[in-house]
């Protein structure tokens, strides 16, 4: 993956993240040869620096298989890597193997002592070990291996580490977008301006899904300090349920953790302080006596798996390392370790594989209706299994190709039964309407399930390319607040034309330029012309739509020689929108080899709208299967179906 070039440091890294990810990765790519720059809007705000600083990979209770493997491999590396980087700087990192006592309420299953990492303390014993433990103790769990390290410490260490290695760091650099161009990342815009390099590495923890559609998501952990008396310091790290107590070698005992969803929610609260000291001083009487010193919170970068993203993406040049949720600071020196080897020496690692980005994208239950499927000699059956044909668009898969709109229908319920029976995943809603709760469009956004329908907000009602950036970005903001926080997608339309709807090209190509530098993935309406499509695949937008006929017409595909044109030279999907009236027209587009198909007013205003979305769905799926099949080739003459030789004279 990497040019030879690359090893006599003429290329370079860019990494966008500055917590204990992004300064891991950039200490080994560096202490490899590589020549890396590091961009961070903002250590102090890194989950890096408040998260507790436990290597405790069975006392956080992760079952066994890829993800155990992965969290034990990496503490099994800590000695070692810790070694490494304060011979580097010099400075200890408070690494402090201790081991960790699992205090349990209640006996919820037999008890086995066989395994030599983990060995159970009766009630008797995990007293008599853990003085001061609270009454509703009744036995514990003691992990000789689990430890902790001082990760604010560890952070400071790793920078200094860096620096010494001759890492640029960037700080208070805030990277804005990343343009994406055929597969490869161009450059990415930052408060200091555009910024290239050959490679890219992702490691913004909880925010990384504000540059890339990925599943991430902020799962807020309100934490606490108090200061241990002298006397009564404790041992060991206690990892009760839903809390842990870890004690620094400095007197320090580090409280943790609430658990929370509340997307962006900043600061201590009441209720989280609360619930925080209740269930420390139910595991460890003592404290409630002991001074606070400080309270601070932070945000672990959640996933959909509660698992971490590692390796490579849809581009070619950008790697992810992101999503380490609970477990970042034990998973660093692992990450660095895994992605080093990526990036210099293009090995994946078998253990990859398991937190590749593409698990999010694998086939969910298809829905297609069982059809016997002729497999013709020599094509292999994967191209022509509905089950193995996705739609891609900006990196986010879907198996239906079928986009529907939210417009003209006669109430909220038939709204819903079409989009139901249209089977799709994508639907297209106007941010103007929604906004000003236009009529028709009242309670809209909240009528459909968002965790199961992927919103593409559409810019209808702008006329110029300004307003359409404007309301791409209102449009952004809408898809957050119904829960859709890594949803980037915009579907472009500059309508100056009130008589036939038709796009402006000038503006929706300027807009579009705009819009992808902002890190959209731009849906752009276009009239079908070639060559505006080709351009606006340039400028970096996700898919082109050109229209069949004008919007509502329902007069079907009239331009379809250019369609077939921008059909042949792109290489992003094609999506035709606009104009189709019937299914055999949307059977006839995806036959001829469009991706997919958004289709709203001829289902919205079919007499039976659900029965038609049905119809549309059947459609798109049959004209797809037909374009994979491959049709007959077109005879001038007849030729008869069975054959002449052999038969009974
Ligand atoms: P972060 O540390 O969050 O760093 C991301 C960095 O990227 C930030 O500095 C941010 O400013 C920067 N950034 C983001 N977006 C941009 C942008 N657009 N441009 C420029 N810079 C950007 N893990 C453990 O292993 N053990 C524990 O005991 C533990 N306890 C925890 C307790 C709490 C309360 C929390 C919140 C987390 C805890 N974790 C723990 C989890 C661990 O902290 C995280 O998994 C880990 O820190 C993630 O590291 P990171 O480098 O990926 O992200
Ligand atoms: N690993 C501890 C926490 O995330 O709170």
């Amino acid at each position: 993956m990497v040019p030879e070039t690359f090893m006599n440091s003429t290329s370079e890294i860019l990494i966008v993240g500055g917590g204990i990810i992004g300064l891991a990765i950039a200490v080994d790519l560096q202490l490899r040869g590589a020549k890396v720059t590091l961009l961070v809007r903002d250590i102090a705000q890194a989950a890096s620096r408040a998260a507790a600083g436990m290597l405790a990979p069975h006392a956080e209770g992760i079952p066994p298989g890829p993800f155990l493997e992965l969290c034990l491999q990496s503490r099994w590396l800590y000695p070692e890597w810790i070694r490494k980087i304060e011979d580097l700087t010099g400075i200890n990192t408070g690494y402090y193997p201790c081991g960790i006592l699992a205090p349990v309420y209640e006996l919820d299953q037999p008890v086995t002592t066989e395994e030599v990492n983990k060995i159970w303390l009766d009630s008797n014993a995990v007293h008599l070990y853990q003085p001061g433990l609270g009454k509703d103790v009744v036995g514990g769990w003691w992990y000789p291996d689990d430890g902790q390290v001082d990760n604010r410490q560890l952070v400071t260490v790793l920078q200094q580490a860096a620096e010494n290695l001759g890492v640029e760091i960037r700080q208070g650099v805030e990277v804005h977008a990343i343009q994406q161009k055929q597969g490869k990342v161009k450059s990415i815009y930052t408060s200091i301006g555009e910024l290239e390099a050959k490679i890219y590495i992702l490691a913004a923890g909880s925010w990384a899904s504000q540059l890339l559609p990925l599943p991430i998501h902020p799962v807020k952990g309100q934490m606490a300090a108090v200061k241990m008396p002298p006397n009564q310091t404790l041992a060991r790290v206690l990892f009760g349920p839903q809390t842990y107590l870890v004690p620094r070698r400095n007197g320090r005992l580090i409280i943790g953790a609430t658990s929370e969803k509340v997307a962006w929610q900043t600061g201590n609260t009441p209720q989280g302080l609360q619930t925080l000291f209740a269930r420390a001083t139910r595991l460890y009487p003592p404290l409630a006596d002991w001074e606070i010193e400080e309270m601070w919170w932070g945000f672990r970068p959640g996933t959909a798996d509660e698992l971490p993203i590692l390796g490579r993406s849809s581009c070619d040049n950008l790697i992810l390392a992101t999503g380490h949720y609970r477990n970042g600071i034990l998973l660093a020196p692992v990450t660095a370790s895994l992605i080093a080897d990526l990036v210099i020496n293009d090995k994946v690692n078998p253990i990859l594989t398991h937190f590749s980005c593409d698990r999010f994208n694998q086939p969910s239950p298809v829905t297609i209706p069982p059809m016997s499927l002729t497999i013709i000699e020599n094509k292999p059956q994967a191209l022509l299994s509905p089950q193995n044909d996705r739609l891609t668009i900006a990196g986010k898969t879907f198996h239906s190709r079928l986009m529907t709109g939210t417009g003209k229908y006669a109430n909220l319920t038939t709204m819903q039964e079409s989009i139901s029976a249209s089977e799709c995943q994508i639907v297209t809603v106007a941010v103007r309407r929604v906004q000003t709760n236009a009529p028709g469009h009242e309670g809209l956004a909240e009528a459909i399930d968002w965790s199961k329908i992927w919103m593409l907000p559409n810019t209808a009602g702008c006329q110029t390319a300004e307003e359409a950036v404007r309301v791409a970005r209102l449009g952004r903001e809408m898809a957050k607040l119904l829960g859709q926080e890594d949803n980037n997608f915009i579907k472009l339309e500059v309508i100056p034309d009130p008589k036939y709807l038709l796009p402006d090209p000038i503006g929706t190509l300027q807009a579009a330029e705009q819009l992808v530098k902002e890190g959209f993935a731009v849906l752009p309406y276009i009239n079908a012309d070639p060559l505006l499509a080709k351009r606006l695949e340039e400028a970096g937008c996700a898919t082109v739509m050109p229209l069949g006929s004008p919007i509502g017409s329902g007069q079907g595909l009239k331009n379809e020689a250019n369609i077939a044109i921008i059909i042949e030279s792109s290489q992003i999907p094609v999506v035709v929108d606009a104009g189709i009236g019937t299914p055999s027209e949307a059977a006839r587009a995806m036959e001829m080899g469009a991706d997919a198909l958004l289709i709203n007013s001829a289902i919205a205003m079919a007499a039976n709208p659900a029965m038609m979305a049905q119809a549309m769905a059947m459609a798109a799926k049959a004209g797809r299967l037909a374009y994979l099949a491959g049709r007959m080739p077109i005879k001038s003459y007849a030729s008869p179906s069975s054959p002449l030789t052999g038969t009974i004279a």
